[in-house]
């Protein structure tokens, strides 16, 4: 049974059938103030949502939507730590982690903010004994190397947040990062390093995560194969998790453990103990800077109007283009190299968020939830894939991300940089007519039989939609805004379409699936237990493993 949408859902659907016959080049052309009606500033950031198909009634009912769903009860709901990730009975707080107001937040009656701090407090002091070279390992040597192991939450938002703040990390502490349990990734990665000189960082919430057990017991092992012994393990493995028992089984002494709680989703985490990796890399002041930043744009996402709520018209422009313009992919373009990993991150964070078909009550929903995030970095993407981005049959909104300045003035290339974002959007927006490719080439001097044949290729049908995300600098509080603006996003996303965010039920079945399988593959007999496409890949697998 299908529940009845929220009355503007129908009100929409008849407003957007008007908006498809106008073109957003014409709607710029009505309205010389267009971009400063539809752009919004914030904790540092500047969100452009005025390349989009949509008028100031389009987002008068989106919001109209957005009340429908309660959405301000729901912001209220996750802030104050009430139960909201349904199916596994926890608040939602990674909010808590970066509150700077000194306010309590309360679980089960109990004020969290002491163990918060606290930890906070114990990855500083860690942080700076690391980098102040204090802290020796088993040869009497400083720390140079520093391995996070870990998988989705526990190694995208490090990895990503450690590489994008590169500017400020020092450069003789060399940070690596394992996750696939494909032995390639730990083999490569240990080649090159002396464990006398290397932190293991185990990341896990739950220390159970097959990839990441495999790879710390792999890490483990090579330690005592080269120099470690079992006494001096605790000079180079320490834990970030919420399961105390599962560390100190695994040999990592709980002295050396930071832990997180579970009202933080693996997504939602690198604000925890599992930054420690981005405080050991920039050090522990930075760190509270990026914590400052996504508080800053919480402080923003809780208290202004949904008109000028960054989130919130991120979040609704997106359920336009995905419910409304039927758009089923979305591309981030982060025009920074050092944001080259953060179409990953929001990969995990948007699709493990509401990649999802059930509604809160059960029932399945009646439209389109998370659309496939993706994006490479400009300009490399536009080597890549703008062709279909311009003239494909999909049409596919895309979020470009740019900084004003650049960390690296080199020349004019930041300059060049700019120029092609700006021309991108505005040629996805404005697009190239016929008739202006008909008189391109014939000023050209194209023969007027030639133009016949090449201009129908050269058309741009424009009307393409983006967003722009425009700050100052790349800096730690930058970033973290930045992020939090996208996990808010995702949240009223997540509201809109009546779903829970913050499980993740459809990670499960592959992983019980793998488990049945595993032992099947050891002994040289063949599989006859699966479909007849199992059970022949893993007779191939046999057959040439052998040879
Ligand atoms: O992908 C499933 C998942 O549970 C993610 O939500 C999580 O970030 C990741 O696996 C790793 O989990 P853990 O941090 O418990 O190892």
């Amino acid at each position: 049974m299908h529940q009845a949408r929220p009355p503007a859902w129908n009100t929409l659907e008849r407003h957007v059938k008007k908006l498809k016959t106008l073109r957003i080049r014409d709607l710029f052309r009505e309205d010389p103030k267009r971009f400063e009606t539809f752009h919004v500033e914030a904790a540092g950031l500047l969100l452009d949502i005025s390349k989009n198909l949509l008028t100031e009634k389009t987002l008068g009912l989106l919001i109209k939507l957005a009340d429908e769903r309660y959405l301000d009860d729901w912001i209220v709901k996750m802030f104050s730590g009430s139960r909201i990730n349904i199916t596994e009975n926890r608040p939602v707080l990674h909010t808590a982690l970066r509150n700077r107001t000194g306010a309590p937040v309360y679980v089960d009656g109990k004020d969290v903010m002491p163990a918060v701090t606290a930890v906070l407090a114990k990855m500083r002091s860690f942080t700076d004994t690391v980098r102040s070279g204090s802290w020796r390992g088993f040869t009497g040597e400083p720390i140079t190397d520093i391995v996070t192991i870990g998988i989705g939450g526990s190694h995208l938002g490090p990895a990503m947040v450690t590489e994008a703040l590169t500017p400020y990390a020092r450069r003789d502490l060399r940070m690596h990062f394992v996750s696939n349990i494909d032995g390639t990734h730990i083999a490569e990665t240990l080649r090159s390093l002396q464990p006398g000189r290397t932190l293991f960082i185990v990341a896990s919430k739950t220390f159970t995560t097959l990839e990441t057990m495999t790879n710390a017991a792999t890490a483990r092992a090579w330690f005592l194969e080269h120099g470690g012994t079992e006494n001096t393990i605790a000079r180079h493995f320490v834990a970030l998790s919420t399961n105390t028992d599962a560390v100190r089984a695994f040999g990592i002494d709980p002295a050396n453990m930071f832990e997180f709680w579970d009202w933080v989703g693996g997504r939602y985490s690198v604000w925890s103990a599992i930054g420690l990796p981005v405080a050991l890399a920039i050090g522990f002041d930075r760190f509270e800077e990026f914590l400052a930043g996504a508080h800053a744009m919480d402080e923003h996402f809780k208290t202004t109007p949904f008109r000028h709520n960054m989130p919130v018209l991120l979040a609704l422009v997106g359920i336009l283009n995905i419910n409304f313009f039927g758009y089923t992919s979305h591309a981030i373009l982060p025009y920074d190299q050092y944001l080259r990993r953060l179409p990953a991150y929001l990969q995990q964070l948007e699709m493990e968020s509401n990649g999802k078909q059930v509604q809160r009550d059960g029932n399945p929903v009646s439209y389109a939830t998370a659309p496939i995030i993706w994006g490479e970095p400009g300009t490399d993407g536009q080597h890549a894939f703008y062709q279909l981005l311009h003239q494909g049959t999909l049409i596919v909104p895309a979020d470009f991300i740019v900084p004003v300045k650049s960390h690296n003035p080199v020349g004019e290339h930041h300059r060049l940089l700019l120029s092609n974002f700006f021309a991108q959007t505005q040629a996805l927006m404005n697009g190239k007519t016929l008739d202006e490719v008909t008189e391109e080439l014939r000023r050209s001097g194209v023969a007027e039989s030639i133009i016949e044949q090449l201009a129908p290729h050269r058309v741009f049908p424009g009307n393409r939609p983006s967003n722009s995300i425009m700050f100052e600098k790349l800096d730690p509080f930058t970033l973290g805004a930045l992020l939090a603006l996208y996990e808010h996003k995702v949240f009223v996303q997540g509201v809109i379409w009546n779903i829970c965010s913050f499980d993740q039920w459809g990670v499960q079945l592959g992983k019980d699936l793998a488990t049945k399988i595993y032992p099947d593959l050891i002994g040289p007999e063949p599989v006859a237990a699966y479909d007849s496409s199992t059970n022949g890949l893993i007779a191939y697998y046999k057959r040439l493993r052998e040879s």
